[in-house]
């Protein structure tokens, strides 16, 4: 058996297709639950990247036939030291060394941009949830990474939601909140709004547990915010926010975002939730995000199942995510390997 690999971009029509039809074999293998893979959004990967990520890309054969690929994304803008990647190989052609052969390709390759360490993440299954391939963990342990943050994916159905212990939910934490009003808007962030979406963004990993993953905080202003928007809308995510504004100081002080793919009506994502750690204590959380999933319901009525994913010990957020209704589905590793 041979093995062989080529680096490609978005200009080779023929390897983005190819890559694509491997990730949309993984994806209906490996995750049944998942919406099937978007092929807008994978091809605005090629051509709308987002602000400060470049990405390079190789395509796998065995014998000749597309057996696997892999995406790294190298930060540009902060994180210069770090790498994303994802490396996967069609269900039928695993356990034959594609996975291997991508992987060292790929250290090869960071290791020619300076890169120091790489993040992946591998899908298992949680007891008594879903069965889910072992591969994934199993691999990454196989080539030296190290598992540096344990995430869960909870999942809420929507016709599940106990809009009695909602509602009641949210009468108890509104005169916490004495102060502070809920602003919602579609897509792009209103101009007097993202100085302020900016420094919420900024803080995510500031102050989201990242266990052992050396993560710098992202250096984001208005004009990444617009960027992301514009690579956002060309993936044609239609995006649902709900902000907190803190009415004594005019500022925004949480934020939270809900999304929908374009190729699956049914499926929503619940993105960022952020509050502005001085204004903690508000029940700003619960109430923006019970009250985003009303907005998006509202304009998206297909929508059946909504998932997430947090940090296990994110104690916090999974308690709001568990009061609205999401359940525990499968558990997710970030796996760190040093170059
Ligand atoms: C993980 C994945 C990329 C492995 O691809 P692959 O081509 O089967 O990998 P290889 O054949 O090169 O395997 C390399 C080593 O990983 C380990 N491994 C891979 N799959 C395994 C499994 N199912 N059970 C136990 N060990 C496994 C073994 O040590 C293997 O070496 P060996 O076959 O000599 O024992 C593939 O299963 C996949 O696409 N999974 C879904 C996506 C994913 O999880 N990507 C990795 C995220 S870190």
């Amino acid at each position: 058996m041979s093995i062989t690999i080529a680096s490609f971009d978005g200009a080779d029509r023929t390897s983005v297709d190819e890559a694509y039809r491997i990730g949309s074999a993984v994806n209906d293998a490996d995750l049944p639950d998942f919406p099937p893979s978007c092929r807008r959004r994978f091809d605005a990967l090629f051509h709308t990247p987002m602000p400060g990520t470049r990405s390079l890309w190789a395509l796998a054969r065995l014998d000749g036939v597309p057996a696997g690929y892999l995406q790294l994304d190298l930060p540009q803008l902060d994180n210069t030291d770090n790498a994303t990647a994802e490396v996967l190989v069609r269900p039928e052609l695993r356990r034959r060394g594609v996975g291997r052969a991508l992987h060292e390709y790929g250290v090869r390759l960071l290791r020619e941009h300076g890169r120091k360490r790489v993040v992946a993440m591998a899908v298992s299954a949680l007891p008594g949830g879903p069965p889910r391939s072992v591969a994934g963990d199993a691999f990454a342990a196989a080539i030296g990474a190290q598992p540096a943050l344990a995430e869960v994916r909870r999942r809420l159905d929507v016709g599940e939601i106990d809009r009695v212990a909602l509602r009641a939910a949210l009468a108890e934490a509104r005169p916490r909140a004495e102060g502070y009003h809920s602003v919602c808007w579609q897509g792009a962030t209103p101009q007097e709004y993202v100085a302020d979406i900016a420094y919420l963004d900024g803080r995510l990993l500031m102050d989201a547990p990242m266990g052992d993953v050396q993560w710098e905080p992202e250096q984001v202003d208005a004009e990444r915010i617009r960027g992301n928007e514009r690579a956002l809308d060309a993936r044609g995510r239609r995006r649902y926010h709900l902000g907190m504004r803190h009415e004594a100081s005019g500022r925004l002080v949480a934020w939270t975002l809900l999304d929908v793919g374009a190729s699956a009506d049914w499926h929503a994502f619940q993105q960022i939730t952020i509050v502005d750690p001085a204004h903690r204590g508000h029940r700003l959380g619960l109430i923006a995000k019970a009250e985003n999933l009303h907005h998006l319901l509202t304009h998206e009525s297909a929508v059946q199942v909504i998932d997430t994913w947090n940090a296990a010990s994110n104690s916090y957020m999974v308690a709001i995510n568990e009061q609205l209704g999401f359940r525990a589905v499968d558990s997710w590793t970030d796996w760190q390997l040093t170059l």
